[in-house]
């Protein structure tokens, strides 16, 4: 099967917290991972939002020109990315010359088919920028509260919205000046009202969508969609190809979503004789398509993009599945980019190895409501699942085998009534694990794959290789054989969450995956996935996986992450 998977396009304007790269990102991975396990086609594809107001600001406010910002700023998360092993196929920008083309093909097409209306709108325009100001480039004081540094879209002080021509003393927010004036303009808006019938009804072929996703869409169906102004006066964007629209830019919103289709044609093109991106997109009845997104996203995924495809009324590939999530707090409260509140990308991988966040991020995902992320709370479960329950698990196994047959995997004994039920047990969790994993369920998948890793330690704690060893070697060289390869099953079934400590056991097992390579999900054959290891075949045991974390680094971490205001 052919599964084309989406994430939500970060917005270049700096490093991402970890409740953005649990919200898309991250879970895109897992399950682009686990499809490929499976064997099906997999095509991940992501990139930057860099349009719009924000990149401007952040630009501004770092004093560089925005292209330039841009480029260093993609170079900065793509980095990242790379250090969390996010597996995309492609990871590219919404800046690119592909999306401005696809882009204008668009806004073309939409104009043909009469979904597309000039219109006039009063906007504020600053004669010494010699510019229209976006509304949160306006700033005043409150007509609420008083507060002196309101913006235009909203006070910050008091939260109510605002429109700027609400403020009292408006000024600009690039150059402080007050030489402004409202002016009439000229804008393309898209004309949703005529295409909500359309989309409505598509919307409800989808009754299998999570209930977040569809109540989300019909609360804004029902509240009535509005036809969308699509352009922007702004001189970083995609360039509106449109008389007397010199200078004006499609609204951010509007070129994003395209970008996942405009970078699966870069992507395409960078191989054409191998890669054919229109299949993806285009007549692609065989594709599956699967988008990850925070549910602040959701309307814009379930309405308006679709609205644009439809309305191209060419056959352009929608989404199938849609997931959805809530928040990732800090401490109970939010984490947020511009106050630099809550544990970054950058600095999460500065503190421990990528596996640590991608496993308690997945283990705790905001899926059916919001989850809480602590110090505390992360380091117990690292500690627990990962050091306590894996790491020892393939530690003991590998020490005592070491110790008492030597560096490969020991032959004897026969598999006894023990080894019967553990394989029993372990096929029940195997085929949940699965299961949930299919159904994008992702707390779910990780207490299922918990389970599995508590059933080994139980098992070996009930066999006790190291009392039968004093009585019958035998015994204790097939306890120690089903360890090792219950060690690489392990791995193989946690390769999708915890990469580079599944590669590190397959590589001690002598089973590490090439180069581009997966290891294979294990089918109905439990019994045989637990004799891959034959007696004879050599093994390195690693250094111990995972450390613990111990008091005084989960001081060192709430020290500087503990959740302070600020
Ligand atoms: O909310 C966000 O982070 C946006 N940058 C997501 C864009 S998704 C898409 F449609 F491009
Ligand atoms: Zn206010």
């Amino acid at each position: 099967m052919k599964i084309l998977i989406t994430s939500a396009l970060p917005y270049i304007n700096g490093v991402k917290h970890l409740g953005n790269l649990v919200g898309s990102i991250l879970p895109a991975d897992v399950y682009a991972r686990f499809r490929r396990q499976m064997g099906d086609e997999v095509l991940y594809i992501c990139a930057t939002d860099e349009h719009g107001t924000p990149a401007e600001l952040a630009a501004l406010e770092a004093g560089q020109d925005v292209a330039d910002y841009c480029r260093e700023q993609y170079e900065v998360q793509r980095d990242i990315y790379e250090r969390f092993a996010i597996s995309f196929d492609y990871f590219g920008r919404s800046s690119s010359p592909d999306n401005h083309e696809i882009t204008q093909h668009f806004a073309q097409k939409l104009d043909e088919n009469g979904f597309i209306e000039e219109r006039e709108i009063n906007q504020v325009y600053s004669i010494d920028d010699g510019r229209f100001l976006p509304d949160r480039y306006v700033e005043g004081t409150c007509p609420n509260c008083g507060y002196e540094k309101a913006r235009g879209d909203q006070c910050e002080n008091c939260t109510k919205l605002l429109d700027p021509t609400d403020l009292i003393d408006p000024r600009s927010a690039v150059s402080g000046s007050v030489n402004i004036e409202i002016r009439a303009t000229r804008h393309l808006f898209l004309k949703q009202s005529a295409l909500i019938g359309e989309v409505e009804e598509w919307i409800d072929r989808h009754a299998d969508w999570p209930p977040l996703v569809t109540s989300i869409a019909k609360k804004w169906i029902k509240e009535g969609v509005r036809d969308r102004c699509i352009t922007r006066d702004l001189s970083w964007g995609v360039p509106v190809d449109r008389p007397g629209f010199e200078g004006k830019v499609f609204y951010v919103w509007f070129d994003a979503p395209i970008a996942y289709i405009s970078t699966t044609k870069t992507w395409g093109e960078e191989d054409p004789a191998t890669r054919d991106w229109k299949a993806w997109w285009t007549e692609s009845e065989d594709v599956s398509y699967v988008q990850f997104m925070a549910k602040d996203n959701i309307p814009f995924h379930t309405i308006s993009f679709p609205a644009t495809l439809i309305g191209s009324r060419e056959p352009w590939k929608k989404v199938d599945r849609l997931k959805g999530f809530n928040w990732l707090t800090y401490y109970g409260g939010k984490f947020s980019t511009s106050s630099k509140r809550g544990i970054f990308t950058d600095q999460a991988l500065a503190e421990e190895p990528a596996d640590y966040w991608r496993y308690w991020l997945i283990a705790n995902a905001p899926e059916s409501g919001d989850s809480v992320f602590t110090v505390d709370r992360f380091a117990e479960q690292c500690n627990k699942d990962l050091a306590h329950t894996l790491g020892n698990f393939v530690n003991r196994t590998m020490k005592f085998c070491e110790k008492n047959f030597g560096a490969e995997v020991p032959a004897g004994g026969e598999w006894t009534e023990a080894e019967r039920a553990m394989q029993a047990e372990l096929e029940g969790l195997i085929a949940d694990y699965t299961r949930h994993m299919t159904a994008i369920e992702f707390r779910k998948a990780l207490a299922s794959l918990r389970a599995i890793w508590s059933l080994g330690n139980t098992y070996l704690a009930d066999a006790a290789p190291w009392t039968a060893i004093k009585q019958d070697r035998e015994r204790a060289a097939c306890i120690i054989r089903m360890g090792l390869n219950l060690t690489r099953l392990f791995a193989v079934l946690a390769w999708s969450v915890i990469p580079d400590s599944a590669a590190r056991m397959l590589d001690a097992v002598g089973e590490k995956p090439a180069d581009g390579e997966v290891p294979t999900w294990p089918g109905q054959d439990v019994e045989g996935e637990l004799t891959v290891l034959e007696p004879g075949r050599p093994f390195t045991a690693p250094p111990p996986l995972f450390k613990v974390l111990d008091e005084d680094r989960i001081a060192a971490l709430t020290e500087r992450y503990g959740g302070a205001e600020g």
